[in-house]
C-alpha cells in the first residue's frame, strides 16, 4: 500500500483497503509507542497546523504525533494568521506548501480544505470541517476494533444532529467498511439525501446498510455501538440552542438507550461532551433551560460501556498513521 503524496480530506476518497491499512498502521504505531520504540523517521520535516476553529484533541494529537515522528510543527490559531482576512486560501496554500511538508486544516466548509489541497503541492489533512471529520473516524474505528474485535457487520447507531460532520462521517465510514449504520434523529436532522444515496451505493458493495429513523427505541435495540455528538457544533449561532434542545432531547443517550443496546455495547463520543454542568457553556445552558446534561447523561458517560477516553487517545495514533503514510515514512 502506498499513500505517499495523498491528501486526507474525506473518507469518500479512500478505499476500504486503504482505510484498513491506516488502521493497521495506527495499531502498529500505538504498540511501538507503548513499548517506547522511537519512530522519528521524519526528522527534519515540518508541518503547519491551521485551526480556524478551536481544538483540544486534534491539535494535541497532530502536535504529539508530529513530534514523535521527528517533525517540527507550527500552530496557526483561529485569530493569529492572515487566512481569509487578508490572504486567500489559494495564496496561503502556495506559501505554506513551500515551507512545510504537510498541512493540517480545521475550519468551516469542506470546499476550503479541498481548495487548500488543490494549491498546496504537499499533503493536506482535514482536521474537521462542517461536513466531515475523517481523522476522528479512524480513531473511532480503531477503538471499535480494539473493543469488539471486528468492524465488518458491526451495528453502529448515531443519535443526534446527523446532518453535520460527525453524522456524515460515520455514515461514510460504515458504508466503506461493511458496517450497519443507523442515523437516529428527527427527520429534519437526517443527512443530506445525495450523501445518503452515495453511501447506500457504497454499502451495497461492502455488505453494509444505511438506515434513517426517528425512533430511538427501534434504533438502539441490539446495537453494538452507540454514538452521539454535541447538539450545537462549532460555528453555529447561539440562537439555535433552544430549538436543538427541544428537538434532540428525545435522542439523548441515557441508561434506557444503553440497556436496549445491551451490556456488550460500547458508547463513543468525539468530545467535548455536555454531560454535566462543569463547563461555562454547560452551566449557562443549565441556567437557561433547567437541564443538567444534554446529548449524553453523566451516568452513561462515566459508565464502563463508555470508551471515550480510549477513543480520544486513539486520535493521536491514527493521526500519526495518516501523516506517516502520506509523507512516505518507512515505519
Ligand atoms: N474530537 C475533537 O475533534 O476534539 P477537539 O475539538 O478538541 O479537537
Ligand atoms: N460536531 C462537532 C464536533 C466536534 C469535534 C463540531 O463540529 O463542533
Amino acid at each position: 500500500m502506498n499513500l505517499q503524496g495523498r491528501h486526507f480530506l474525506k473518507l469518500l476518497d479512500y478505499s476500504r483497503e486503504e482505510i484498513l491499512y491506516l488502521l493497521d498502521l495506527a495499531a502498529d504505531l500505538k504498540e511501538k509507542k507503548k513499548k517506547g520504540i522511537a519512530v522519528d523517521v521524519l526528522r527534519g520535516r515540518n508541518v503547519a497546523l491551521i485551526f480556524e476553529k478551536t481544538s483540544t484533541r486534534t491539535r494535541c494529537a497532530f502536535e504529539v504525533a508530529a513530534h514523535d515522528l521527528g517533525m517540527g510543527t507550527t500552530y496557526l490559531d483561529p485569530s493569529g494568521s492572515q487566512i481569509g482576512k487578508k490572504e486567500s486560501i489559494a495564496d496561503t496554500a502556495r506559501v505554506l506548501g513551500r515551507m512545510y511538508e504537510g498541512i493540517e486544516y480545521r475550519g468551516f466548509g469542506q470546499e476550503i480544505v479541498e481548495e487548500l489541497a488543490k494549491y498546496a503541492g504537499v499533503p493536506v489533512w482535514n482536521g474537521l470541517t462542517d461536513d466531515f471529520h475523517p481523522t476522528q473516524m479512524l480513531a473511532d474505528m480503531l477503538t471499535i476494533r480494539e473493543c469488539l474485535s471486528r468492524l465488518s457487520g458491526i451495528r453502529l447507531v448515531y443519535m443526534g444532529d446527523a446532518r453535520f460532520n460527525m453524522g456524515n462521517s460515520y455514515m461514510v465510514v460504515c458504508a466503506k467498511l461493511g458496517m450497519h449504520f443507523t442515523a437516529c434523529a428527527p427527520e429534519k436532522y437526517f443527512p443530506d439525501s445525495a450523501l445518503v444515496k452515495t453511501c447506500r451505493e457504497l454499502a451495497g458493495q461492502s455488505g453494509g446498510t444505511i438506515s434513517l429513523t426517528s425512533d430511538p427505541t427501534q434504533a438502539a435495540a441490539g446495537a453494538d455501538v452507540i454514538c452521539t455528538d454535541v447538539w450545537v457544533s462549532m460555528g453555529e449561532p447561539d440562537a439555535v440552542w433552544e430549538e436543538r434542545i427541544r428537538d434532540l432531547s428525545p435522542y439523548q443517550v441515557n441508561r434506557h438507550i444503553m440497556e436496549l443496546a445491551g451490556e456488550r455495547a460500547i458508547f463513543l463520543h468525539c468530545l467535548p461532551a455536555f454531560h454535566d454542568l462543569k463547563t461555562k457553556i454547560g452551566s449557562e445552558m443549565g441556567a437557561r433551560f433547567g437541564i443538567t446534561e444534554m446529548e449524553v447523561t453523566d451516568e452513561v458517560f462515566e459508565s464502563a460501556q463508555s470508551v471515550v477516553f480510549q477513543e480520544a487517545e486513539n486520535r493521536m495514533h491514527t493521526i500519526k498513521a495518516v501523516m506517516a503514510a502520506t509523507l512516505g515514512a518507512k515505519v
